[in-house]
């Protein structure tokens, strides 16, 4: 597909279908993220996927935000490997994280499923239903499955590119 159209068609869904992901289709979604850049290329990511109905009741633990998704993929990122020497790098690991789960989501849409990045979440709840080590900062939630529900209004509301894009400095 087109990646510009990729990019238009790619919406947050809340709802999904109990439709089940296949495991090739969740392995090619995890591969997107583990070869996503990254500063000083740390792969600082660490991708916990949960799914089943022991794993899914933990994500529920933590966020009303799931939506039926039938996996549901835990972003975190290893601050030991984000931030390796702070007084001469900044710690990236947020944005590191921000690029890998973009790419899992766009990965989702090409082979046809849907995704909901979320960070309404309580991460103490999370990390303890998780039983996340300390040097892990958890991200966000990437919600995948196949839709139920489209695009809501939120999904065509952009901002005009004469409002973001200063041509020239201010
Ligand atoms: C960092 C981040 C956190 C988000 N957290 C949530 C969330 O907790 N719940 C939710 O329903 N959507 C969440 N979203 C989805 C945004 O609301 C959505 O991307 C935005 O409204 C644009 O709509 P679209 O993704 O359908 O194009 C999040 C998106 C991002 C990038």
């Amino acid at each position: 597909m087109d990646i510009m159209q990729l990019m238009r068609d790619r919406y947050s869904c809340r709802g999904f279908t109990d439709e089940h992901v296949g495991e090739a289709e969740l392995a090619s979604i995890l591969e997107a993220g583990r070869i996503a850049p990254s500063a000083c290329n740390n792969q600082p990511w660490r991708f916990i996927v949960l799914q089943g109905a022991e794993g899914l009741a933990k994500v529920d633990g933590c966020t009303k935000c799931r939506y039926g998704a039938p996996v549901a993929v835990l972003v975190c990122f290893d601050k030991d490997a984000s931030a390796k020497n702070p007084a001469v790098t900044p710690d990236y690991g947020w944005i590191d994280c921000g690029l890998a789960i973009m790419q899992m989501a766009l990965e989702a849409k090409a082979l046809g499923l849907d995704s909901c990045i979320v960070g309404a979440y309580d991460p103490s709840a999370a990390r303890v239903a998780l039983n996340i080590p300390e040097n892990l900062v958890t991200y966000q939630f990437l919600m995948l499955g196949y839709a139920e529900k489209g695009p809501v209004r939120m999904h065509f509301d952009r901002r005009s590119m004469e409002e973001v894009v200063i041509h020239g400095g201010f």
